[in-house]
């Protein structure tokens, strides 16, 4: 990452170094481990530095409240704004920290200018935005607004077996408590996230600053190939139930039928077991992400390319399932609320085009229960999810400032 700007170098020299391996760059920060626990004790660290007052809720979701020091005027709600600090493996450093970082700068710049909250305003960091260890995505905003029920997240379970529940109680947290916060919920009055742009339309664009229209329909699908274990050298290519070759026959179908529908179809996330390179394998465990620009699309995607697999299982001696491990239904962000957004920016000189996103984000669930916006900054290469992920620092600092001038809009006197 090249240095980013003065007035937001501490946050990032602080943060930088948590939880990036130092073989691939990337980032490994899952929920619950040790690198999410240094980047918890640095939220904390930064929300107390400005006299904020930090909570963590029931969803281990962490917040920092600026109040405001009068009573506000009648029933209103808070302004919150954040995103989240949990990666994808070998993430890079800007996806959900960005928001972050970006939300105690904006808080800086307004109190130097002498600004004066009139409503709470809030900094929220969400847990397991990336699903990275527990496979559904959002989890902590999820949890949060009762989009997906306590029972089946605490079932939820991570590469080696550990369940929600036992990750959290390891953490000092209590599994028990998770679940819909409507009180929570209820004192909020709108929410929005600045994200690192995770394509290059704003850089085609030539713009620094962007606003989401709209997030695709997205999810996640498990498909099991179960064959049979057998020796890789003795056993005749005829005799075999390899679940290997349906799988590589639904990766390549995924590839065609996403190209024919316009739509977005990965296998990024691939287990064949027992593992052994001199052995047939007994299961491939196969995750496959999905993502189009409506519904319908979505849904006759999966089913031609979970036909595919099916099929070419029966071809092989091999059975196939599939389950739905998330979905999230479009996301169109509230008009009004937009409007209110681009036009704060527009005050300030800030020509912010509006555009939609296949990237799936904590506000697209809190947009079912909440006015919610997103701002984005550019991304000179569009790379992310991967530790090549860049923001220029003065995009950085044009999102902060953007961001600055919408709270004051909203919450400022
Ligand atoms: C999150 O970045 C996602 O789109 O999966
Ligand atoms: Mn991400
Ligand atoms: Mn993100």
């Amino acid at each position: 990452m090249s240095e980013p700007a003065s007035w937001q170098l501490p946050l990032w020299q602080s943060l930088l170094p948590l939880g990036r391996s130092e073989e691939t760059g990337g980032y490994r920060r899952y929920s619950f481990t040790r690198a999410d626990t240094e980047c918890r004790d640095w939220f904390r660290r930064e929300a107390e530095r400005r006299s904020l007052r930090v909570e963590t809720d029931q969803n281990s979701n962490l917040w920092a409240w600026w109040d405001p020091s009068d009573e506000p005027e009648g029933e209103v709600g808070a302004i919150v704004t954040g995103s989240h600090l949990d990666s994808v493996p070998d993430g890079g450093p800007f996806d959900g920290p960005l928001g972050v970082v970006s939300a105690f700068v904006a808080i800086d710049l307004l109190a130097e200018a002498g600004q004066v909250p009139v409503r709470p305003v809030g900094v929220v960091a969400f847990t397991e935005e990336e699903g990275g260890r527990f496979g559904v995505s959002c989890l902590g905003s999820r949890l949060l607004t009762g989009a997906i029920a306590p029972e089946r997240a605490r079932e939820l379970t991570d590469a080696d077996g550990v369940d929600l529940a036992a990750a959290m109680t390891q953490a000092g947290l209590d599994p028990d408590a998770v679940g819909a916060d409507p009180q929570r919920m209820a004192g909020i009055d709108a929410f929005i996230e600045l994200h690192v742009e995770q394509g290059s339309a704003l850089a085609d664009m030539d713009a620094a600053i962007g606003v989401a229209e709209s997030i695709w329909p997205h999810g996640r699908w498990r498909i099991d190939f179960t064959g049979r274990a057998d020796h890789a050298g003795t056993t005749k290519l005829t005799d075999r139930r390899d679940p290997m070759l349906p799988f590589a026959a639904t990766a390549l179908a995924a590839r065609t039928v996403a190209t024919e529908l316009g739509a977005r179809a990965t296998f990024g996330k691939v287990r064949a077991e027992p593992g052994a390179a001199n052995a047939i394998s007994s299961v491939v465990h196969a995750w496959l992400d999905a993502r189009a620009p409506d519904e319908d699309t979505l849904k006759e995607m999966v089913s031609q390319i979970t036909a595919v697999a099916e099929l070419s299982g029966k071809g092989h001696g091999v059975s196939v399932t599939s389950r739905c491990e998330s979905l999230t239904p479009i996301v169109e962000f509230d008009l009004d609320f937009r409007d209110r957004v681009v036009t704060a920016l527009a005050r300030r000189g800030i020509d912010a085009p509006v555009l939609p996103t296949g990237a799936g984000h904590d506000a697209g669930i809190l947009a079912a229960v909440l006015p919610t916006a997103m701002l984005f900054v550019r991304n000179p290469s569009g790379v992310s999810h991967s530790p090549a992920e860049h923001a220029e620092p003065e995009d950085c600092e044009a999102g902060v400032v953007a961001l600055a001038g919408v709270l004051e809009e909203l919450a400022c006197r």
